[in-house]
């Protein structure tokens, strides 16, 4: 490691989504058919009535700072949301809207972890709940969660007194799990009972097929020790906007503000009046993309069933994590992928030592995508 850089960067690896999508990019530019299911983003294009709602913003001359903490009016109606959907009691002063919902994770990091507090992750998670951990100087505790339920002793089985924070992502990525009511009762006890904060993932909360999302937040005693992370990147095809939000605690939102005030001053402001008018406005577009992610994880699962690669059931979220175990560990199996189909994937070893035998396959490409996707693995596995 170069002497340049701070020990707080040993430990931290490249985004292998980012990494995975470099290589797709190379290949197609050496004139390879490839086919990109490594992604993390919807391919739809945002609704046109939200980026209208953008230019509208841009002709009315917003396009400098705003408040730090987001625009009020996005504020309200974001701790609105929350009330009425989480059955939870938030108001303006608890919401902070950031550019993009990981900087909220940072800003989140930041505010309340001290070198060597540990927090409690479910094995995989996604990439950057681990990282911003790391980066805070706090130390990552795994508790696998593939198949199998969260238990509250399990947790207890990975806590100590240094303990202090249990991190969620419910629907989840990389798994495409949604936890349980039995589940979130366990951890929320786990939670009361020793006293931790929770950081709740929420970004794919409307990405859930037979289910219902249910807020952590809203169980007995949890809100005052959430934090709701969400944004408008999945649920709205808004990644490259960047606005996201946190929902906390009024000191902890109060802390969060201060690091952002510091760091990257404000969300942008004409994407702001666009979340804005994402919300105020009829959802019609949102269950148009969902109908469709339903369809594509529909086929995906059926093809990858006929082929003889097991998945999990994805509920939520856009992804299917397939076990490559037959056919060797998920970096053989993605390279071998790479090289003879041209077909891109994401090892699950990248989010953590339970996805060694899996891969996580991103349905959020087009049908046709999907079928010559599979129809390509089926040729190598016959
Ligand atoms: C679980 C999870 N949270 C947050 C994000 C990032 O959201 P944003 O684009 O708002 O930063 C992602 C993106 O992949 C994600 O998978």
């Amino acid at each position: 490691m170069c002497k340049m850089l701070s020990k707080r960067l040993s430990g931290i690896e490249e985004s292998a989504t980012i990494k995975m999508g470099q290589i797709a990019k190379k290949l197609q530019e050496e004139g390879k058919e490839v086919l990109n299911f490594s992604l993390g983003e919807p391919d739809f294009k945002t609704p046109e009535h939200i980026c209208e709602a953008a230019k509208h913003a841009l002709d009315l001359g917003y396009t400098h700072y705003v408040s730090s903490a987001g625009i009020k009016e996005l504020r309200e109606e974001i701790a609105k949301k929350i009330r009425e959907e989480n059955k939870v009691d938030a108001s303006l002063e608890n919401v902070i809207v950031t550019p993009g919902a990981k900087q909220a994770i940072y800003e989140l990091m930041m505010s309340v972890l001290d070198e060597g507090d540990e927090a409690i992750l479910l094995d995989p998670a996604w990439v950057t709940l681990e990282s911003a951990v790391k980066i805070a100087g706090g130390v990552p505790k795994w508790v696998k969660r593939l198949e199998e339920g969260v238990k509250y002793n399990s947790l207890e089985s990975v806590a100590s007194e240094n303990t202090k924070m249990m991190i969620i992502n419910s629907p989840n990525n990389p798994v495409g799990y949604v936890l349980s009511d039995d589940e979130l009762k366990e951890i929320a006890e786990f939670a009361v009972d020793h006293d931790l904060l929770v950081l709740s993932d929420e970004i794919y909360e409307r990405i859930i097929y037979e289910r219902r999302h249910v807020s952590i937040a809203s169980f007995d005693d949890m809100q005052s020790r959430t934090v709701i992370i969400n944004g408008f990147s999945k649920t709205y095809a808004m990644t490259g906007w960047r606005v996201g939000y946190a929902v906390a605690p009024v000191e902890i939102a109060k802390g969060m503000l201060k690091i952002q005030q510091h760091s990257v001053t404000c969300a942008p402001s004409f994407a702001q009046f666009a979340a804005l008018t994402a919300l105020r406005s009829s959802q019609e577009c949102v269950e148009g993309m969902i109908e469709e992610f339903k369809r594509r994880r529909d086929v995906t699962v059926k093809r990858l069933n006929e082929i003889g690669l097991r998945c999990l059931n994805p509920e939520g979220a856009f992804y299917a994590f397939v076990n490559t175990s037959n056919h060797g560990n998920d970096i053989e199996f993605t390279e071998r992928l790479l090289r003879e189909a041209y077909v891109v994937v994401t090892p699950g070893s990248a989010f953590g030592l339970a996805g060694k035998d899996y891969v996580r396959f991103s349905f959020a490409a087009s049908i046709e995508d999907i079928l010559e996707g599979m129809e390509r693995m089926e040729k190598m596995f016959p």
